[in-house]
């Protein structure tokens, strides 16, 4: 993957642009209801880590992933009222495997043992795991052999998704075998409530997963389902609130979703205290701008300043077309631009900013390598030493669904809620060769027609991205009775989970040839469009 893309963060949290210290710097506000029963997820590895938490936190529990091996003393933080132990691509016999840190089963709350966490718990308990004869990779038919809490509800076969190259061999003593599947007569098994399974409740693929989770969680562990976006803003506000004192708070504002429920959940716990700074760079898309003026400035009534730095912006982008240069330009501009705003509005005490819980999660766990992140940490510049602020971030802990619904139930407009990702140099990386302005305008024009056709079409959601491309080319076409030589513009539609990897989205031809005629027939100097075809990879999503 491309990481040298990723110096901005996607949806360009100022902090992370200015280089503040994303991990290590002091942190006063990230919300965490420590008074809820909290689930520990502890991470050994697996592809679905994450979404063993998010399965958790749907069902009305609050849930966090961990590192298999960190501290007793954060976890104890956290007073689990129950573990999940994920998969992992290890054998536990294998040296170095990862193991079970011991105040897990010595806390004498409730346990799940999922795959590899399954097998860990049966070498604790004195069974014994051995490599399956066959691998069983995919969808799998279980029966339940016994009745049992967690599998309550359960009759006859029912459809797993395995993903297990170990199986267990042999039950530690005083443990059932609850449910069987044809290559694993141990796929899940269990004594009070430490419980193991070995196929993935959390995946799709496996279809009553949730319920089995439930299970577990109200059924043998007896929690209470209190956890919801809701109960989340009641606790950040209060949070927030009283960390921040008689402080004074400012945020940047990219126009991105997170920074923009950062702002407004701030906002609602400090008021006036908050200053918001917005820096129009001129590399936005049509009406942008003046969108975030409206919506937190007049809308919102947040102390909301904007600076417009166009001119700048396009001085030090001058006759610049290589990528990279563009990026290192755009990075430094905003600091230095970011900086002097902040300094005339007075002193601060606290920076805002949207970091979301994904972020978090990639940049604790040693076990995902850093070419598989997507937001990285990477930092354009050092934050100068006048300009250090604690940070507030009070998105912390959310996914970015979850972010979304708070900036619904906050009152944030759908079409700010929904907006795709938009990269830090914006429409500086999506016009190939140097940036003028008179290119900006004619990317701008095709852009917006795009982005009008795709809600009329109702289908933001369905795609990840979508967005058009100033080519630097120029082509042979007909227009009347006359022969025109102009630009072509190239669109740009993708899925995608992440942003990690990404398909080309099949839009339908429709609203295909409807985006193209309306850009050759309204965007002057625009003769041709080209759908872009390739997924990423071996494509990235933007071109640059
Ligand atoms: P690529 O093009 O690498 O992009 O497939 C993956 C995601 O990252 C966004 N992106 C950026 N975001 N600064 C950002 O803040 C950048 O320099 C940058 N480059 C790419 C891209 O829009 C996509 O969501």
């Amino acid at each position: 993957m491309d990481t040298d893309n990723l110096l901005l963060k996607a949806e360009g949290a100022v902090a992370e642009q200015l280089g503040a210290p994303a991990v290590d710097g002091p942190r006063v506000s990230a919300p965490r209801p420590t008074e809820q029963d909290t689930v520990v997820v502890l991470d050994f590895g697996s592809q679905t880590s994450q979404l063993i938490v998010r399965r958790v936190r749907e069902l009305g529990v609050y849930c966090e992933l961990l590192p298999y091996d960190t501290p007793i003393g954060e976890i104890e933080q956290l007073k689990p009222a129950a573990f999940i132990l994920s998969g992992g691509p290890a054998s536990v016999y294998e040296p170095g495997a990862p193991q079970l840190p011991p105040y897990v089963l010595g806390s004498g709350v409730p346990v799940l043992g999922i795959c590899y966490g399954m097998q860990l718990l049966t070498r604790a308990f004195g069974g014994r795991v051995e490599p399956a004869a066959q691998r069983e990779y995919g969808p799998a038919n279980l029966h339940r052999v016994t009745d049992s809490p967690l599998l309550d509800g359960f009759e006859g076969d029912f459809p797993v998704w395995m993903s297990h190259g170990d199986r267990v061999a042999d039950l530690p003593e005083g443990f059932e075998a609850l449910a069987a599947s044809p290559n694993a007569p141990t796929a899940a098994m269990g004594k009070g409530s430490v419980l193991g399974i070995q196929f993935h409740p959390e995946v799709a693929h496996t279809p009553r997963g949730a319920e089995i989770l439930s299970n577990f969680l109200f059924g043998v562990a007896g929690l209470r389902p209190t956890w919801s976006t809701l109960s989340f803003i009641e606790t950040a506000i209060e949070q927030v609130r009283s960390a921040v004192g008689d402080g004074r708070v400012l945020c940047g504002l990219s126009g991105g979703v997170d920074s923009a429920v950062a702002a407004a959940l701030v906002h609602r716990a400090v008021g006036d205290r908050l200053t918001c700074l917005f820096v129009d760079n001129g590399l936005l898309r049509r009406g942008e701008a003046e969108q975030v003026v409206e919506t937190f400035g007049r809308h919102m009534k947040m102390n909301l300043v904007a600076v417009d730095a166009q001119e700048r912006f396009l001085a030090a982008l001058e006759g610049v077309a290589d990528p990279e240069e563009k990026r290192k330009r755009i990075g430094n501009t905003f600091i230095r631009v970011f900086e002097e705003g902040a300094a005339r509005l007075g002193r601060f005490d606290f920076l805002a900013q949207g970091t979301v819980y994904p972020d978090v999660i990639e940049s604790a766990s040693p076990e995902r390598p850093a070419a598989q992140r997507i937001k990285t940490h990477h930092n354009v510049g050092g934050l100068p030493a006048d300009l250090r602020f604690k940070l507030v971030e009070p998105l912390r802990y959310l996914f970015k669904d979850e972010v979304r619904q708070v900036g619904l139930e906050l009152g944030l407009p759908e079409e700010i809620v929904w907006r795709h990702p938009f990269p830090g140099p914006g429409l500086a990386v999506r016009l190939l060769g140097p940036v003028s302005r008179e290119r900006l305008d004619t990317l701008r024009a095709a852009d917006a027609i795009m982005q009008e056709e795709l809600q009329r079409a109702d289908l933001m959601r369905d795609t990840w991205q979508a967005f058009t491309v100033l080519l630097p080319v120029r082509s042979v076409g007909v227009m009347g009775d006359n022969r025109t030589y102009a630009d072509a513009v190239a669109i740009r539609a993708v899925t995608s989970v992440d942003g990690m990897t990404a398909d080309w989205a099949k839009l339908p031809y429709e609203v295909l040839g409807r985006m193209s005629s309306r850009i050759v027939n309204e965007v002057a100097g625009v003769n041709r469009v080209v759908y872009d075809i390739t997924s990423k990879p071996p494509a990235t999503i933007e071109w640059e």
